[in-house]
């Protein structure tokens, strides 16, 4: 029988514009999300990847003053309708941070964390979920002697593994990072990049990174934005290897940025 490799959208950015108060930070951006996929985010600093990334799960709203229209498509159905439920859209669609954030509370309570504000509190459920999500996470040898040590006493790439960690938990279906390795060393960012890799079999991920490299060995799709537009978004190896826009050949090869 043939196999057929479905490319689905998960998520479809439509004339997306923003505005910061009266500054236009996204400028009809379009792009296409796809399921099971790593798609990265890069260009120089203030060109709008975070901005565009917290579109994402709507995570702008919590900015005073933004004004966002356009559309952003999640299966399907637009995230900034009225009657899109935030709190859940956003277990769906969670975020990892540049800096690690665990909560100043033991290991294992950062990893059933968003269970307890989702009501579960069954111990032999949330003692599963927790086990499956640091083993998701790539962190379950590491921790198991130790889950009710403060997570504050984890080194950095580990706080890291345990904040991806406690989404996992949650069941997201995207998961978007906004330059998740630039607090951690090579090795610990190799890492990260081998869990990213593991994790888009049952994930979506969306990277912002300043690290061309980095966008070049784990993404699939990349999009090269400047001053607010999506300058080109394409194939990863296009856009490094024959992107089909001056701008982004001048960003890649290093002309700027
Ligand atoms: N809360 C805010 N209020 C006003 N302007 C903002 C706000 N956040 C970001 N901006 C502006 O919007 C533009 C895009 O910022 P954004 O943080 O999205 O860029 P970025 O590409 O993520 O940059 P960096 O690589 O430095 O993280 C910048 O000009 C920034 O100054
Ligand atoms: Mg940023």
């Amino acid at each position: 029988m043939e196999s057929k490799i479905t490319v689905r959208n998960k998520i479809e950015v439509s004339n997306l514009d923003l505005y910061y108060g009266k500054f236009q930070a996204l400028i009809s951006v379009n792009m296409s999300i796809q399921q099971n996929m790593i798609t990265a985010l890069i260009g120089p600093s203030g060109c709008g990847k975070s901005t565009l990334l917290r579109c994402l799960n709507r995570m702008n709203d919590l900015i005073h003053g933004v004004k966002i229209t356009g559309e952003v498509l999640l299966d399907g159905t637009d995230i900034y309708h009225s009657t899109m439920e935030v709190t859940g859209l956003r277990t769906r669609v969670g975020m990892v941070f540049q800096r690690p954030n665990p909560f100043p509370l033991t290991i294992y309570d950062n990893v059933v964390y968003g269970l307890r504000v989702a009501g579960i509190r069954n111990k032999k459920e949330s003692d599963e979920i927790a086990e499956k999500s640091l083993k998701g996470a790539w962190l379950w040898d590491q921790v198991k002697d130790k889950l009710d040590h403060s997570a504050l006493e984890l080194p950095l790439d580990q706080q890291q593994r345990l904040c991806i960690a406690r989404l996992l938990a949650v069941k997201p279906e995207v998961i978007l990072m906004d330059e998740p390795c630039s607090a951690l060393d090579p090795i610990a960012t190799m890492k990260i990049e081998e869990l990213m890799l593991d994790l888009k079999k049952d994930y979506t991920i969306t990277i912002v990174t300043h690290n061309m490299q980095q966008a070049s060995r784990v993404s699939d799709y990349t999009g090269y934005m400047l001053l607010g537009e999506m300058i080109e978004f394409s194939d990863t190896k296009i856009i490094f290897t024959r992107p089909s826009k001056k701008l982004t050949e001048d960003y890649i090869s290093g002309k700027y940025g």
